[in-house]
């Protein structure tokens, strides 16, 4: 089955063209033999970084504009690069949330359109479940159970998976989530935007064990996280010390965040008995945070999974394959812009 994945949550236009072939059972879905293989055709990405940065951040009316122009060239793009047609589509599926809602309406609205005018299926993804499955993409078998870990610009969520259909929330952030802590810290270190990425660079001059920063809700006997009080001990800290290096500030807060996230990851996984540990979302993109979470998870015994850099941070290829699960599994979703639609 061939889908288009639309992607419009947030400041990337992404659209995706993915075959996919059908795992040999569903309710095995996870284990080797029954885990669905799917091909990117092509996964074209048009991001608006360079539009949102003179703001420090998304601006979710210029979001919006920036989606619309760029839809129709972005589409153009991604059937070239599939060498494909709209004939040769069977299903569309686009992001309706969570995300910023104008963001998400201008793919609602293309798609709906496109489904009219190609007369093909159009099926509603959440865009949580997209950064779960794209662990998928790389067709490897994943081991279940597992804990899944997804930190992106809106979210910090554990996961207990017992497959790729059933799962339970165990815990998530209280306040800020990882990828908003980094762009804020970025901001304040007066760094451009997005802060992750740029982070990550500075981090790599700096000392991780320069400032001792806190490590918010480290000890606490639940799975969630905060972020706030760490970024707050960061501004009183610039604030206050006359001279720093920029490097350090960068190094110590993203070792701060990064201690949380593993050791309560690691934690939970334990405390379950899970085979796997699944890292995924925007700020699985950073580094230090794969190469931790990866060596830890082996060395205590866990099988570790994160995919390819260019599926951590949107794209339409996951949307593509997580619309092909939405449609396995028979999940209906309204074709609406849901803002603020959970897990
Ligand atoms: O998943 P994503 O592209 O969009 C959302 O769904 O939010 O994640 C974007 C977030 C931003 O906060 C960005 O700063 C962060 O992911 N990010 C990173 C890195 N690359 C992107 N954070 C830390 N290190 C990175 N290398
Ligand atoms: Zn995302």
């Amino acid at each position: 089955m061939r889908i288009l994945g639309i992607e419009t949550s947030c400041d990337e236009t992404g659209i995706s063209v993915v075959e996919a072939k059908a795992p040999r059972s569903l309710g095995k879905l996870g284990i080797s033999a029954s885990t669905p293989q799917f091909k990117i055709l092509s996964n074209a990405v048009s991001s608006q970084i360079k539009v949102h940065r003179p703001f420090g951040g998304v601006v979710p009316m210029l979001a919006k504009r920036e989606h619309i122009k760029n839809l129709p060239i972005v589409l153009e793009e991604a059937l070239k690069a599939a060498k494909t047609k709209p004939e040769k589509i069977d299903l569309i599926a686009v992001t309706v949330g969570p995300g910023l809602e104008p963001a998400l309406w201008t793919g609602v609205l293309f798609a709906k359109e496109l489904s009219k005018r190609w007369k093909k299926p159009l099926i509603g993804v959440n865009h949580l479940e997209a950064h779960l499955y794209s662990s998928l993409i790389a067709g490897k078998k994943i081991p279940l159970p597992a804990i899944a870990l997804i930190v992106s610009g809106g979210h910090t969520i554990l996961l207990l998976l017992k497959n790729f259909k059933t799962w339970k929330k165990i815990g998530e952030t209280k306040d800020d989530a990882v990828g908003e802590a980094f762009d804020k810290v970025a901001r304040m270190l007066k760094l451009s935007y997005p802060g992750g990425p740029e982070i990550q660079k500075l981090a790599l001059q700096g000392k991780v064990d320069a400032i001792q920063f806190p490590r918010p809700m480290m000890h606490t006997k639940d799975y969630d996280f905060s972020f706030s009080g760490l970024k707050t001990a960061l501004f009183y800290y610039t604030r206050d010390t006359k001279k720093y290096k920029k490097a350090d500030v960068a190094a110590s807060f993203q070792q701060a965040a990064l201690d949380v996230l593993v050791y309560k990851t690691i934690k939970a996984a334990r405390a379950y008995g899970v085979q796997s540990i699944i890292l995924s979302g925007g700020v699985a993109a950073n580094t230090a945070l794969r190469e931790s979470l990866g060596k830890t998870a082996r060395t205590s015994g866990f099988h570790f999974f994160v995919p390819d850099f260019i599926y951590n941070t949107d794209n339409g290829a996951m949307i593509a394959v997580a619309g092909y699960l939405s449609y396995l599994f028979k999940k209906k979703r309204r074709i609406t812009a849901q803002a603020n639609l959970s897990l």
